[in-house]
């Protein structure tokens, strides 16, 4: 460790005082502080008097800045004696700062010293030819490539007592030298290669027990879109089904045009294939089929007989329909519902007003790709609960909001499990739930009735 002193007399300056240029830097410096703040600028100032000064601060330099900065000397020299980075004696034109802390210690720093002590002489003096000084300091932060040096303002690393002789060789005849690490690397990297951190479980989550998260990540979402997509798919299907129904129920006896066989819509060429009609509407409407196909195809809509006319809405085409659009399209009304007042046929008229549904809101996927765990009501297993998702049901909050008819609109596509949400009451199930409160068992909470 360096010792904090003054240098002897004899090789202190008489005085001390700024180049022009130093002055107008100092200046410069000091108008960066507030009023009455000046001497903030003190250290900045030490530094320019010591660079200017051969790399030392003499007592002149010291009392010169605090002339200058309007403080008391005793301040200054505070301050230059504590900080190590001032040189309080002579320097050589390369003044080596050696590293002697434990791990730079530990890797060779004492031969280092011996080296200095061969080549330049003892610390803190300067060599005879002023070229070469040198001095042991604390740790200057390059451990990882000990043992090391600071010569003027550059670090040189991985020093042997051979190439730290040549360095010091090339410094004292002017030869370029190269900073940094004098062995095979460029910065801290390990000698020979890397050998930590090469474990690829490393980088995929698998050592914390996320496992591969990032594939299940991505089989979630694929999941979510098939799922989404089917569903979209089977509800296009279903209203394209229930369009074809109705269009060929409104179409009445006299049009065929929405026969699926093209060849129907020919006039004058019958096929057999036209008996193939969907199977609602050959039962809801038998006459009317036999008689497109007895009469040879589809007669213009003008030569249909006026009393005819509004067959093309006849109460069976109409319950025809809603039976179709009840059973297949994503968003129905009752049968009773869609027949006017007054010209409902005896069948819809008796239909019960329990059948009435309404589609609810349902989800392409769980939000926040968190589904609640639907088999806690009481009812619902996992094959439930599967159909309930690919439906689009995820979440308690879901099921709480529905109206009977949304009720009731699940129940019928609860297929092999029909009347068995309303049976074990989801609805309230399902309002608990969604308040955070939990069965004591897996199975859920059997209603009371
Ligand atoms: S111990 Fe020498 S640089 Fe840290």
């Amino acid at each position: 460790m360096s010792v904090r002193r003054l240098a002897p007399d004899h090789v202190q300056p008489a005085s001390f005082a700024f180049s022009a240029a130093n002055e107008n830097w100092a200046d410069e410096q000091i108008a960066k502080y507030p009023e009455g703040r000046q001497a903030s600028a003190v250290i900045p100032l030490l530094w320019k008097a010591q660079e200017q000064h051969h790399g030392w601060v003499p007592r002149a330099a010291i009392e010169a800045v605090a002339k200058k900065l309007a403080m008391a000397p005793i301040r200054v020299l505070e301050i230059a004696t504590f900080y190590t980075m001032f040189n309080l004696q002579p320097v050589g034109e390369h003044y080596v700062q050696l590293c002697g802390t434990t791990p730079c210690a530990l890797r060779g720093a004492e031969a280092l010293k011996k080296v200095c002590e061969d080549v330049i002489g003892p610390q803190s003096t300067v060599s005879a030819d002023g070229k070469l000084s040198w001095l042991e300091v604390e740790c200057l932060g390059a451990c990882c490539n000990a043992p090391m040096a600071q010569i003027n303002f550059d670090y040189y690393e991985d020093l042997t007592p051979e190439n730290f002789r040549a360095l010091l060789d090339d410094l004292r005849h002017g030869r370029p030298t190269k900073p940094g690490p004098q062995v095979d690397r460029s910065g801290s990297e390990p000698l020979g290669g890397g050998e930590t951190l090469k474990d690829k479980a490393l980088y995929d989550g698998s050592m914390i027990g996320a496992g591969n998260w990032q594939k299940r990540i991505t089989e979630q979402r694929e999941a979510a879109i098939k799922v989404a997509s089917e569903k979209a798919a089977a509800e296009a299907k279903a209203k394209a089904e229930a369009e074809a129904a109705a269009a060929t129920g409104k179409a009445g006896p006299t049009d065929t045009k929405a026969a699926p066989a093209p060849e129907a819509a020919a006039p004058g060429r019958p096929k057999p294939s036209e008996v193939k009609q969907p199977a609602s509407a050959a039962q809801d409407t038998p006459s009317a089929t036999s008689k497109a196909i007895k009469d040879g195809g589809p007669k213009p809509a003008a030569t249909a007989p006026a009393a005819k006319a509004p067959a093309a809405k006849t109460s069976a085409a109409k319950v025809s329909a809603a039976k179709v659009s009840a059973a297949k399209a994503p968003a129905t009304r009752s049968a009773a519902a869609e027949v006017p007042a007054g010209k409902a046929p005896a069948r819809a008229a008796q239909a019960p007003a329990s059948t009435a549904e309404t589609k609810p809101e349902l989800l392409a996927a769980a939000r926040n790709n968190a589904p609640d765990d639907l088999e806690l009501i009481w009812g619902v297993g996992p094959k439930l609960a599967k159909m309930l998702n690919e439906m689009g049901v995820w979440h308690y909050d879901q099921i709480a909001t529905w109206t009977q008819a949304e009720l009731a609109w699940v129940d019928a596509r609860l297929t092999g499990f029909k009347g068995r949400a309303t049976r074990d009451d989801w609805i309230s199930q399902s309002k608990k739930l969604a308040t955070g409160w939990r069965p004591q068992s897996a199975l859920g909470d059997k209603p009371v009735k």
